[in-house]
């Protein structure tokens, strides 16, 4: 099979002979979780070793929400990058959306090369997000100057009214938020973030080319039974949490389907294992350490490694209006079954540049996955 003529050398879609490789344009992460500090320091590596860019969250505690902010965030980031890492990877910064910004930051902020993208949060809907915005209705002028400038605007989909129940949160804020928000900013670029329902699956489909949206690896291999397999699985919650397997196979069908309106964004979210393995557990999970493992073995399952290229690599810089990366990254096919296979830990103990390590579990803990990173 000839290699296409976009791909550094892709091979056959059904490689899967162990020994195997499959290279790939350098892919990018379009949406991270790298938190700050000690926490910064340890988990930084994993997205770096496998990525080229990354879109980087600004839940912060306090938020990101000045450029000034960002681009001492970005320093931050730079500097917990270990040597040849740091010369390999770019991370794109996003501002916080809150009720009182002025829409003139985000212009400076863009204008003087920080700020790739802003991050709506609904007040209250996940991990640092009390400062976020209740009703995108509140914050107009700020969604006008970002449709003006071409500035993204990165959506956590989800109302937060307590009487929707929590598995209905995404659908029912396509019909009262995003809705009318592109018919309010009908030339605003819209990043529906981590989508986990067939409801947002075929929206965006359906939508304008100002619409895209990203798919994290765990929404495409795990539904809602997860959460509750034989115990409760903190591991397994996030935001906004895993559906219904009829949901599941509609964001593998979107993911593997070549629209090029769906790209990686893995929503890769550390919280220390204490902090997940808790009476009032943190949302989050952690699939930096094995992400293009993990959306491999979900193209490869679903027939489509020939497609995997595209949703990592291309698609995410053509909607932001990026070059797509020079690089490469290759994978090898494992042996599943032999002795030698190997299987993601079952939990990382992480140097931080402090004298407790950081503790986490991987996405994909315990498990052997067929593609591993060369
Ligand atoms: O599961 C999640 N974790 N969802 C979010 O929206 C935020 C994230 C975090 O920051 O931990
Ligand atoms: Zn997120």
């Amino acid at each position: 099979m000839t290699p296409s003529p976009t791909s550094p050398g892709a091979t056959a879609p059904d490689a899967t002979a162990p020994g195997t490789r499959l290279t790939i344009r350098r892919p990018d992460d379009w949406h991270v979780h790298l938190r700050d500090g000690a926490m910064l320091r340890a988990v930084v590596g994993h997205t770096a070793r496998q990525f080229a860019r990354a879109i980087v969250m600004p839940n912060l505690r306090p938020p990101i929400t000045t450029a000034a902010a960002a681009a001492a965030y970005r320093q931050r980031i730079l500097a917990a990058l270990q040597g040849s890492e740091a010369a390999g990877f770019t991370p794109l910064m996003t501002a916080y959306l809150t009720e009182s910004l002025d829409p003139a930051e985000l212009e400076r902020g863009q204008a003087e090369g920080i700020l790739t993208a802003a991050k709506f949060y609904p007040a209250g809907a996940t991990t640092n997000s009390d400062a976020g915005v209740r009703d995108l209705a509140h914050i107009g002028p700020v969604l006008e100057t970002m449709e003006r400038i071409g500035l993204p605007l990165l959506i956590h989909g989800e109302v937060t009214d307590p009487a929707v129940d929590i598995f209905d949160r995404e659908a029912v804020f396509i019909e009262r938020q995003l809705i009318p928000l592109l018919a309010r900013h009908p030339g605003l670029k819209v990043v529906f973030e981590h989508i986990t329902t067939a409801d947002a699956a075929a929206f965006v489909a359906g939508a304008g080319p100002n619409l895209a949206a990203t798919i994290t690896p765990h929404h495409l291999h795990i539904n809602r039974n997860a959460l509750f397999a034989g115990g409760l699985r903190p591991d397994f919650y996030c935001l906004p949490v895993a559906k219904r397997e009829r949901h599941r196979l509609a964001l593998r069908a979107a993911a593997t389907s070549g629209n090029p309106k769906f790209f990686l964004g893995t929503d890769t979210a550390p919280h220390a294992r204490e902090a997940k393995e808790s009476a009032c557990g943190c949302a989050g999970i952690y699939n930096a350490p094995y992400a293009i493992e993990s959306y491999a073995t979900v193209f490869e399952q679903e027939g489509a490694l020939d497609r995997l290229e595209a949703f990592a690599s291309d698609f995410g810089p053509r909607f932001y209006g990026l070059p797509p990366n020079a690089g490469s990254l290759s994978l090898e096919r494992q042996d599943t079954e032999a002795e030698a296979a190997e299987a993601v830990p079952v939990a990382l103990e992480l140097a931080n540049g402090t004298d407790h390590p950081t503790r986490l579990v991987p996405f994909h803990a315990g498990e052997v996955l067929p593609w591993r990173l060369v």
